[in-house]
């Protein structure tokens, strides 16, 4: 999060150690948004997966952020898929949504990879960084989430 190329479609500023430490801070426990991605070998950290409510009852947002060294590799889409059964599976969420750019292709390719259905690219709606900027709006439901994953398995 100190990398201006990472965070160049997130809404957060570039990170210093103490936003780093903010961020820890109200990130541990029971209400957490944001859970650190661990490699399970040699338990280094390479990201956070983003999984918080939104606004609708049972409905949950998720996102993603690795670190550069460890892109590509599948990271990202593993932690999502495991997240996405977290949530249908333990929440007993409803509908999980996600949004990003439509330039950030490794982000909507992740969206898709786990089954979600692009419900919407909406036009110039964020104003960041002194421009107007499009964003991608993904969603799947439960029974669309068994349907594609869980039934006859
Ligand atoms: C988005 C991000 C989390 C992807 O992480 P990752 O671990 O590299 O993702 P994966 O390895 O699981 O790859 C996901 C898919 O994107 C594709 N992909 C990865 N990098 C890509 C790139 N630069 N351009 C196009 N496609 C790319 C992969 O090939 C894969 O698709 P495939 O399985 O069909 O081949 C990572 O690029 C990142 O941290 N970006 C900066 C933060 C950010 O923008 N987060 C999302 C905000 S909405």
């Amino acid at each position: 999060m100190s990398d201006p190329n990472i965070i160049e479609h997130l809404p957060e500023n570039v990170f210093s150690r103490s936003d780093t430490k903010k961020f820890i801070d109200t990130n541990m426990g029971e209400n957490a948004k944001n859970f650190a991605l661990i490699l399970k070998d040699d338990e280094r950290l390479i990201g956070h997966m983003v999984f918080h409510k939104w606004f609708a009852p049972d409905t949950h947002e998720i996102g993603w952020v690795i670190n550069p060294l460890f892109q590509g590799k599948g990271y990202a889409s593993e932690a999502a898929y495991r997240l996405m059964e977290y949530g249908f599976n333990s929440l007993a969420s409803h509908r999980i949504i996600a949004t990003c750019q439509p330039e950030n292709v490794a982000s909507w390719r992740i969206m898709e990879k786990i089954g979600m259905r692009k419900e919407g690219h909406f036009k110039k709606c964020i104003y960041r960084s002194g421009k107007w900027i499009d964003e991608l709006f993904y969603a799947i439901l439960s029974e669309e989430w068994i349907k594609k994953f869980e039934q006859g398995h």
